[in-house]
């Protein structure tokens, strides 16, 4: 079985993911589209960027009009790398674990975002009501992830009648997983869960759906990797916390 402690971390690789996102990726593309596609209202508003990393989705986040946005990331070596890129006014990052946002007190957003992180932390209950407790009543939530269904550890890509395909096996086998490509960001590892149980935690954890995005390639990705335009890459969604 693969565990967390037999592969490289996330501070292990930021340096290297810095530079990936630096020199443009197609996928980092897609996914911040689809991010700001899910939020109608950015504007004005006081926004949580969940698992930001080197702070893509939260400059992003800021340079769509949020009038705060805090970065917070579980590994302080993104959190330096974060720091460095030029950044608009009213943004800033924390260190902190996503498990559990012991940083931040009660309903002081308006909205929180997750731009490919869910899948990265192992207890998605204990986030969701971290991300539930955070958020003003009325608040929301967006997230995208790797697409379950194609992004499963056992899919495999093939040509099909000349077009690039995907095969997937195990679907139902949730567990963490590494790739094996050592260029490949999920060599860093992530839990493979299935569509329902994302969307069951959030439905239990007190969030109402309002909309979900499955994003065809960006200009970027459809170049890099075309498969993208046969199948989604990314599963997107925004949630509530009700009033009151
Ligand atoms: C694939 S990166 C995504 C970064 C960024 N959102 C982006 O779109 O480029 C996943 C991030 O999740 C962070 N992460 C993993 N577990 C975490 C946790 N428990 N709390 C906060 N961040 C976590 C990692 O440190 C890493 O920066």
């Amino acid at each position: 079985m693969t565990t967390a402690a037999d592969g490289p971390s996330w501070s292990d690789i930021a340096t290297w993911y810095d530079g990936l996102l630096r020199a443009g990726s197609g996928p980092h593309e897609t996914a911040t589209a689809c991010l700001l596609g899910l939020i109608s209202q950015p504007t004005g508003a006081e926004v949580l960027d969940l698992a930001c990393g080197q702070g893509l989705a939260t400059r992003a986040l800021a340079g769509a009009g949020a009038r705060r946005v805090v970065g917070v990331d579980a590994s302080a070596a993104m959190i330096e790398l974060a720091r460095t890129h030029d950044s608009p006014p009213g943004l800033s990052y924390v260190q902190d674990d996503a498990q559990r946002l012991a940083r931040f007190d009660d309903a002081g957003f308006d909205g929180v975002t997750c731009q490919l992180g869910l899948m990265d932390i192992p207890d998605l209950d204990a986030t969701l009501a971290s991300v539930h407790r955070v958020l003003r009543p009325g608040g929301w939530f967006a997230i995208v992830i790797g697409h379950p269904c194609f992004l499963a550890p056992g899919a495999l890509t093939a040509m099909v009648a000349g077009r690039p395909a995907v095969t997937v096996t195990g679907y139902f086998d949730e567990r963490f997983w590494r790739s094996t490509n050592p260029n490949g960001v999920r060599r860093a590892g992530n839990h493979h869960r299935t569509v329902s149980t994302y969307l069951n935690a959030l439905v239990r954890s007190g969030f109402r759906l309002e909309a979900v995005d499955e994003p065809i390639a960006g200009p970027l990705l459809a170049r890099q990797q075309p498969l993208y335009r046969e199948v989604p890459i990314f599963f997107g969604a925004r949630v509530r916390r009700p009033e009151g």
